[in-house]
């Protein structure tokens, strides 16, 4: 089994006696009512999704993580973990103080060792994470809507956040890594997607099953921009083509419980840190890997991996070009494939794939599995 990123699968959840009396004590100290994306980071940093952070990052992890991609100890990491609050609840707590990490409804989820209060400049990290200022970028607009002050230091969780939806496809990455024991795969690909999944994202999945034992299937189910697919109807569209289109013994169907920052390549290295610690040896990155609008050029996802070496990544990129269905091929293919022109390929832009959907209109099964549209258009309807 791949190692962690850093060698060690963070554990940070705390249970036991050792709970109970957290929980008494938390209700001593100072509390930090967290929004339920600020309580997902939590829990993901304390069940190892981002292993080997185990915490929030301090001021010095940040401005490596942003300036050089590295945390600072020189481990590989591309968008910074933070903990947001307001200057009013900052200037009321000290370094070395603990504070209780709570809910909306004052309900303690964790404690957070304050070992760095800080802020920081928005646009610097929008400018070199995001390669942009602009607030129309939607990871650039949740960076510059964060809170003022950032609170760093490590973690502990005391308790689960009851998320109400995919309940039996949430899994920790030790959970991930246990059941990729059990189906025998020692070479695990992961998808990561924020779509439902068309013919040419089959087309890459598949290709890469062709040289490995399995298919990790890893939708995103955070927070995502509001004109995306919401995943409650993605994921009956990925539940459908796994029972229809994919072999069952070789594909693993489990949720990234993270939000979209939609930065590009450097999601595209978090992204593929992320899977590495649920216990995935390759990752897919094709065309545009985790981009918008037109900020990040087609490959850059792709290039980025190259600054790293193979050895410090762990994980292996699987890079696929832009992939298409060709009517001279009569097949899918990408252009390290087909000779033929873009006249020959089915090529449909988004817009116009929503705007036929919101007709009732099917796009054609070379762009998409009829089983994907129908539930796309009832979702729609359902409106
Ligand atoms: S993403 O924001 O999660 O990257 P999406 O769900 O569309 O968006 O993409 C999932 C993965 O499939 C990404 O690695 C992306 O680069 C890849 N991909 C999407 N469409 C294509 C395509 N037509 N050809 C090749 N790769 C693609």
């Amino acid at each position: 089994m791949i190692k962690p990123h850093g060698g060690k699968l963070v554990n940070k959840i705390v249970t036991g006696p050792e709970r109970e009396e957290l929980l008494k004590k938390g209700l001593e100290l100072k509390k930090l009512q967290l929004d339920i994306h600020q309580l997902t980071e939590l829990e993901n940093i304390a069940i190892g999704l981002y292993s080997p952070i185990e915490g929030f990052m301090v001021h010095d992890d940040y401005i490596s993580c942003v300036k050089d991609i590295r945390l600072e100890n020189g481990t590989i990491w591309s968008i910074p973990i933070v903990l947001s609050c307001s200057k009013n609840f900052s200037d009321s707590i000290k370094v070395g103080e603990q504070i209780a990490l709570c809910s909306e409804d004052d309900t303690i989820y964790g404690i957070l060792e304050v070992e760095d209060i800080y802020t920081v400049d928005k646009k610097f990290e929008a400018r070199n994470v995001y390669l942009t200022e602009e607030e129309a970028h939607p990871g650039v607009k949740n960076v510059y809507e964060r809170k003022e002050m950032l609170l760093g230091g490590e973690i502990q969780l005391l308790n689960r956040v009851q998320h109400p939806d995919f309940k039996d496809y949430r899994l920790d990455p030790k959970d991930t890594r246990k059941k990729f024991e059990e189906l025998g795969w020692e070479t695990i690909v992961g998808f990561q997607t924020r779509n439902p999944i068309h013919r040419a994202h089959e087309f890459i999945q598949k290709s890469a099953l062709q040289i490995v034992d399995g298919l990790f299937l890893n939708p995103l189910v955070g927070w995502t921009k509001a004109d995306d697919i919401p995943a409650k109807t993605r994921m009956e569209s990925y539940l459908v083509l796994l029972e229809k289109y994919y072999p069952k013994n070789r594909v693993f169907l489990a949720v990234y419980p993270a939000e979209m920052r939609y930065g590009g390549p450097r999601e595209a290295i978090l992204h593929s840190m992320v899977r590495k610690n649920f216990g995935c040896t390759h990752f897919i990155v094709g065309r545009d890997h985790a981009g918008v609008g037109s900020y990040y050029g087609t490959y850059d996802a792709q290039h980025i991996f190259k600054q790293f070496t193979k050895e410090e990544l762990g994980i292996t990129p699987l890079c696929f070009e832009h992939a298409f269905y060709c009517k001279k091929c009569g097949e899918m293919g990408t252009s390290k494939t087909c000779p033929h022109g873009g006249d020959d390929h089915v090529f449909l832009s988004g817009t116009k794939v929503r705007e036929m959907l919101k007709n009732g209109e099917y796009p054609p099964p070379e762009f998409s599995r009829k089983e994907v549209i129908e539930i796309l258009i009832n979702s729609m309807k359902d409106k």
